[in-house]
């Protein structure tokens, strides 16, 4: 219609006329494959049995017949990425990088040709295919092509995990692909990707490329087909690590999948991310922001600012720049590079938005919508702002994940911080203020893997994205992302061996602070002192005594002393009411300690949770402080520990003890240096990467092995990073734990920080996964409680960090393993000028 227009009536409305970009050549590329394309397995495309139709969202005409893959196929797929295995890992890492450095220009040199099949598949318009997806896609590889030349100075001690199954979702088909991809080849792994059922085009174009590029056969496999091909790679069992980014629902059946199969996974899921104005806002910007937030994909973004909290002073004014905003949003053809929101994946997607919106108007929500915003030929919705709605309401906590926005006001930035954590997820949170204070503020106390000031949806290679709580785990980007794609070789070298020979060499000299060439006024005695007997020995008077103490020569009968378990900073008698014995390795009885139970467990992680704000918001130097007090209490107890060790174990306890307080400076040394980064991403502003406390972890020790050095080896890492922890000591040898009470009471722990609870290891392990308000648990013993730990996890979607006691070897784990484990990376980025999240195309 605008071609009709005259010069003076385009002056008055200035309209854009349409502008689109031609489809041809994708057209002509899809009519080369006469439209009908099969799995590409081994370096080439394999014949299929059955295939699907995959349209075209804008006109719901048919585009291609794509191959449904069977587990046959999978399993071809995974022999094919096992063989070349092996050969890809050696391949020097500056050959890899030539290898991924080609990608990258070979995605730049077709870069039109990617972003018109991407809009033609997935209805995104071409304008943001053009200049976001495609760009990061190339950025991607390039930037990986970079990892995997540094992958040996800077990752020495790591090699590749193996065969990588990769599930991706539909909203950003080859960008996800990148994300997964990119690194996973950078590290040595081989790769079976399998695209989502709607949007497999892309894909398929870029199994094109890296056969052009003469990609090793195998290192890249490609198998469409939908859920059940997804689960048929999830299932496979010479699959080493599952990477699924999608829906939380199949987030948590795969987690149920891969328990206790030792498969590594890292789950990118769902989000409600709230973009939150205050009133000192630049609120143009934030209106532009917002445009980008929650329209940009047609809302179909898993950190799409979906939920609007403003500030009650200026609500009415914004919402009503929002809604002027919003009536000049232009829905349509994607290929039209006027258009702001293109159509909605595929018709099931656009029924779900549709009823959730009409479910949320049933109960009172208000729903406004532009007029006349949508065309009727292909799945679109129009652009949608929802006012009056309560924060528990199904609206304001779904992901809704298409273009509706649902508005909420808060009065205070406390306010606003907890309306902002009221969801079950934790991707993604942008913020508007120009109070840097405030700014600064609420990024660090909203739970969330990253965080947007005066920004949204910036996305770069270098920048790790990842969720907290049920927004999934594991990072995608930056140097964070790498440790998703690498494991410990069996020899290790580095801050392992370091941390080893340091411990060695500590053990046969006298250090400063070792309890046997330490200060005698405690009234301790040397482990010399004791008999290897139980019951035997008490040690002189003015220290506290382990256990028991032997009859005297005035035939008193002992004092009997069964420790309680340890909760909130206080001893706690069981709640079942019942002791069990503790017996030496040659079996006599040493002493009883508290069954715990479920009860118990509750309690703790009470004590633990309400530990929490405070442990982790003081300073690492603090922290410090306090564990180096440990190691320094623990040390003037030494022999008695060390006996006790002896006396359970067989094993030589003194060796273990000086190993423990080892640790335990360890982690107070990384207390305060465990630190974040900043990330460079291509434009002017910056990411900066900082690891928090996952919060609440529940620990279960190895059932025999290292009864004090497992405890300390894992709880000294956890509290350092700021965590607060529950923690089931070893079943079998639980006293050195119980001794540990005292210690903990004189070396200023906050009362909650570390609970203990003694008891069976796998039933309390289970009470522990269960919780959901426990953060994350490892664990360490058999099989079957691996598998129970891992599938009981996934209420609240914990972390899980798990071993087999028989595969455990404490004395060879870099501690810097572990405080990855116990702390969660954020970004939060501070972007300037903020002109949107668009990169500009490269030309190199
Ligand atoms: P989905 O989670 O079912 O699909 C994502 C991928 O998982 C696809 O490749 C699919 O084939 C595969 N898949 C499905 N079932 C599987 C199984 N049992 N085992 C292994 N793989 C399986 O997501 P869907 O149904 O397409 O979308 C539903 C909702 O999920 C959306 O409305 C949105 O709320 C959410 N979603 C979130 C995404 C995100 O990026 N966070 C992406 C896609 C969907």
């Amino acid at each position: 219609m605008h071609t009709m227009a005259t010069v003076a009536e385009l002056f008055e409305t200035m309209a854009w006329g349409p502008a689109p970009e031609a489809a041809e050549p994708a057209l002509a590329w899809l009519d080369q494959h006469a439209r009908t394309f099969s799995h590409f397995i081994n370096g080439s495309f394999q014949p299929a049995a059955t295939r699907f139709t995959v349209h075209n969202p804008a006109n719901r005409q048919p585009l291609a017949e794509v191959a449904q893959g069977t587990p046959e196929d999978v399993d071809q797929a995974v022999k094919a990425a096992r063989a070349a295995q092996p050969d890809w890992a050696a391949t020097p890492g500056h050959v890899r990088a030539r290898y991924l450095y080609a990608l990258a220009r070979q995605v730049q040199k077709h870069s039109r040709l990617f972003a018109v099949l991407e809009s033609l598949d997935n209805g995104k318009p071409i304008r943001e295919s053009r200049d976001l997806d495609v760009p990061l896609v190339a950025r991607h590889f390039a930037y990986h092509a970079g990892w995997a030349q540094l992958m040996a100075e800077e990752l020495p001690g790591y090699g590749p995990v193996g065969v990588v199954g990769q599930i991706i979702p539909w909203n950003f088909p080859l960008l996800m692909l990148a994300w997964k991809v990119a690194p996973a080849l950078a590290m040595g792994n081989t790769v079976v990707l399998k695209p989502a059922e709607f949007t497999p085009l892309t894909a398929l174009l870029f199994a094109e490329i890296t056969h052009a590029i003469g990609l090793p056969k195998g290192v890249f496999n490609l198998v469409t087909g939908d859920g059940d091909t997804g689960a048929a790679l999830v299932n496979h069992a010479d699959v080493d690590k599952i990477a699924f980014t999608g829906s939380t629902d199949v987030g948590r059946l795969i987690r149920r999948a891969t328990a206790g199969t030792g498969k590594r996974l890292s789950l990118e899921l769902g989000g409600k991310s709230p973009f939150i104005v205050f009133d000192d806002a630049d609120l143009d910007g934030a209106v532009e922001g917002l445009v980008d937030a929650i329209w940009f994909n047609q809302g179909q973004v898993c950190c799409a600012g979906s939920r609007l909290l403003v500030q009650e002073s200026i609500e009415q004014r914004f919402l009503d720049k929002v809604r002027t905003r919003m009536a000049k949003l232009r829905v349509g053809d994607p290929l039209d590079k006027a258009i702001d929101i293109g159509a909605i994946v595929a018709p099931s997607q656009l029924e779900r938005i549709t009823s959730l919106v009409r479910a949320g108007q049933a109960e009172g929500a208000s729903v406004w919508q532009p007029p006349d915003a949508c065309p009727t030929d292909g799945w679109f919705y129009p652009p949608t702002l929802i006012t009056n709605v309560g924060p528990a309401s199904e609206l304001a906590q779904v992901e809704i994940f298409g273009p509706v926005l649902v508005s909420m006001s808060f009065r205070t930035p406390s306010e606003a911080v907890a309306l902002a954590n009221n969801t079950r997820y934790g991707l993604a949170a942008s913020l508007w203020t120009q109070d840097i204070d405030q700014a600064l503020d609420v990024a660090r106390a909203i739970q969330a893997g990253t965080v947007w000031i005066n920004s949204t949806n910036v996305f770069d290679a270098s920048s790790g994205f990842g969720g907290y709580r049920e927004s999934g785990y594991g990072r995608e980007g930056g140097r964070e992302g790498l440790w998703e794609y690498v494991r410990r070789k069996a020899s290790p070298t580095g801050p392992t061996s370091a941390a080893q020979s340091a411990s060695q060499s500590t053990a046969g000299h006298s250090t400063p602070g070792r309890s046997t060439a330490g200060p005698s006024s405690t009234g301790l005695s040397s482990a010399a002192a004791y008999s290897d007997t139980a019951y035997s020995t008490a040690p002189s008077s003015g220290s506290p005594t382990p256990f028991a103490v032997a009859p005297t020569k005035s035939e008193a009968p002992p004092i009997d002393r069964t420790p309680k378990l340890f909760i909130g900073g206080k001893q706690a008698r069981p709640d079942s009411g019942y002791s069990v014995t503790v017996y030496t390795h040659d079996g006599t009885a040493l002493g009883e300690v508290g069954e715990g139970n479920r009860k118990d467990i509750r309690n703790a992680v009470e004590a633990a949770r309400a530990a929490l704000p405070a442990w982790s918001g003081a300073t690492g130097y603090n922290r410090a402080q306090i564990l180096y007090y440990l190691a320094e209490n623990l040390s003037v107890r030494a022999p008695e520990f060390s006996h006790r060790i002896t006396a359970m174990t067989g094993a030589d306890g003194a060796a273990e003890v000086e190993h423990a307080i080892e640790r335990l400076f360890a982690a107070a040394a990384w207390a305060d240096k465990f630190e974040g980064r900043v990330h460079t991403p291509p434009l002017r502003g910056a990411a900066l990467a900082v690891p928090e406390p996952v919060g609440v972890i529940g620990i279960a020790c190895a059932t025999t092995q290292s009864p004090l050095l497992g405890l300390i080896s894992q709880v000294a890492p956890a509290i350092a990073m700021g965590n607060t922890t529950v923690v089931v000591p070893s079943e079998r040898h639980p006293l050195s734990a119980t001794d540990l009470y005292q210690v903990l009471e004189t070396s200023d722990v906050p009362a909650g920080v570390i609970n203990i609870v003694t008891g069976p290891t796998d039933p309390l392990a289970q009470v522990l996964a269960d919780h959901d308000d426990v953060d994350a648990i490892w664990y360490t013993g058999t099989p079957q409680g691996q598998k129970t730990v891992e599938s009981a996890s996934t209420g609240n979607m914990k972390r899980t960090w798990t071993h087999l006691e028989s595969e455990l070897d404490l004395a060879s784990m870099p501690m810097e393993e572990t405080l990855r484990e116990a702390t969660q990376v954020k970004n939060i980025w501070m972007v300037q000028s903020y002109m949107g999240g668009k990169h500009e195309p490269n030309d190199w």
